[in-house]
């Protein structure tokens, strides 16, 4: 469950770390805030690197920043990003959204009104997920 106070809060705090974003070689800004189950926000920014393959999207650091945080649960994550139609998360931040919030909420947002209201599973249906590994070990 999340709350409009909420979703607005999280937009602030993508829009913040979007200004963050490190992206010299794509130019494309992104920011993300994910919601934990124990109601914090935590924002980040991609991240990306000469070695352009080693980019890490907006979406990833932030789910990363919150496990560093101790959280193991999100319940939501807004995407933003400074164009005119909203950015939906990449396959690979799909699946790591997958691990830590497979029915989240996804809301990505940009500078228009275009806006994108979704969820982790239906982004990324039939998933492989923490239960596949644990069925080859009992
Ligand atoms: N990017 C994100 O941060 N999130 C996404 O979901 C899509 C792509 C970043 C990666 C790279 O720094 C730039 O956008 C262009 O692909």
């Amino acid at each position: 469950m999340v709350t409009q106070e909420q979703v607005g809060q999280m937009v602030e705090a993508a829009k913040a770390a979007a200004q963050n974003s490190y992206s010299p070689y794509s130019k494309f800004r992104v920011g993300a805030a994910v919601l934990t189950e124990d109601g914090k926000i935590i924002e980040g920014c991609n991240v990306e690197n000469a070695s352009y393959g080693l980019a890490n999207c907006a979406e990833r650091t932030a789910v990363f920043k919150a496990v560093v945080d101790g959280a193991h649960k999100i319940i939501a994550v807004v995407v933003y990003t400074p164009t005119a139609t909203a950015t939906p998360p990449c396959g690979a931040c799909r699946q790591v959204l997958n691990e830590f919030g497979p029915t989240a909420h996804v809301i990505c947002v940009c500078d228009s009104d275009d806006k994108v209201t979704t969820t982790v599973d239906q982004l990324l249906p039939g998933a492989f997920g923490p239960g596949n590994l644990a069925s080859a070990n009992s």
